[in-house]
């Protein structure tokens, strides 16, 4: 793909890199594509970053035809390395297929963002625990309000120089377990990365962090019995010695960081149980002390502990309420690699020298 580009006549001022929290500043330019029934995907771009001129009655306003991803990029002494970018872009391709979206090659959606990252390369922090969070997205935007399968379309990326995603950084997060509102259910799009799953999300987030949560715990949405994930994240319970995680039972997204913690923990000799799991199977080893260690997985999340699980209006603290000694190792296990300071055994890193 031949991307043409068009720099920006002024760059921004560069935010203190030891102090970004997350998802709050963007770099000086973006890529964009976009996609017809008749051209396909045509007229791949890098231009300024800036607001998008978009017809009132788009799809995406309307029907909510829109799909993203998330992946970062780490400074090394050569470049800088993305973690595992192939998965990313086969997963939006299945969220494209389940909403009815264009799908792209996966080679262009690597392509676009390396070529992107070439460009706003020192954006990327050089600071411990800071990184560069790139954020494809792509949008249906056929100018008509009738109710059908996207014709037209865009597929963006921008960049966005990020630290930790909760304001406690590596400490405790505090979970509750929603009992009321449900984020989606199996057969719908809860293994789409898609913005109408988080929207679904938001009233439980916000009745949570009233509370003082930092976010919930989803149960599945047909008998609202089994831990699914928090939304920002994958969960796992140390329970007994060994990890249990949620099944992919399609209500539940497939993370990337979770199916690579998935092997490591494999490979360090743990048992990992892929199953349901009952909030009330999780709330009995809560009590009778056999939940030994919970944390989150995503991309933005990294490996977070949980530090309180709250249901029905009962707490419970986790590992004493600190960073458990499992979730520490796996957390510098799998930013070691991501950082470049462990070796990539698994070739999961795609350098780029710049
Ligand atoms: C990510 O981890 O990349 C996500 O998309 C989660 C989002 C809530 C920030």
């Amino acid at each position: 793909m031949e991307i043409k580009k068009q720099l920006s006549k002024t760059l921004k001022q560069k935010p203190d890199f030891s102090n970004l929290g997350f998802g709050k500043y963007f770099t000086d330019h973006m890529f964009m594509m976009d996609y017809s029934g008749e051209k396909g995907w045509h007229d791949p771009r890098i231009i300024p970053f800036g607001y998008i001129p978009i017809h009132p009655a788009s799809t995406v306003f309307h029907y909510g035809a829109e799909i993203f991803e998330g992946l970062k990029a780490y400074k090394t002494a050569e470049g800088y390395q993305m973690f595992r970018p192939f998965e990313n872009a086969k997963r939006m391709n299945n969220s494209a297929e389940r909403l009815c979206l264009p799908e792209l090659k996966e080679e262009d959606f690597v392509q676009a963002i390396t070529e992107l990252i070439n460009i706003d390369y020192s954006w990327i922090p050089d600071v411990e625990g800071a990184s560069l969070y790139i954020r494809p997205f792509m949008y249906g935007n056929d100018e008509s309000l009738g109710v059908h399968a996207v014709h037209n379309a865009t597929f963006a990326v921008i960049l966005s120089p990020v630290g930790s995603y909760y304001a406690e950084g590596l400490n405790p997060v505090k979970i509750t377990i929603e009992s009321e509102d449900v984020r989606t259910v199996r057969g719908g799009t809860g293994y789409a990365k898609c913005g109408g799953n988080y929207a679904a999300s938001l009233r439980a987030g916000q009745r949570a962090s009233e509370k003082g949560f930092s976010q919930v715990l989803w149960l599945d949405g047909v008998e609202r019995k089994y831990i699914e994930e928090v939304g920002s994240m994958n969960v796992m319970f140390k329970i007994g010695g060994e990890i249990v995680t949620p099944k992919l039972t399609g209500s539940v997204l497939p993370g990337i960081t979770r199916k690579s913690c998935i092997e490591i923990l494999k490979d360090w000799g743990y048992t990992v149980h892929e199953r349901l799991l009952s909030v009330d199977e999780l709330i009995e080893s809560a009590e009778n002390g056999s939940l030994e260690e919970a944390w989150g997985t995503g991309t933005a999340a990294v490996v977070s502990p949980i530090g309180h699980l709250s249901y029905k209006g009962k707490d419970h603290v986790i590992s004493g309420n600190k960073i458990g000694a499992l979730t520490q190792k796996l957390y510098d296990e799998l930013t070691g690699i991501q950082w470049g300071k462990k070796p990539d055994e698994r070739g999961w890193c795609l350098k780029v020298k710049v």
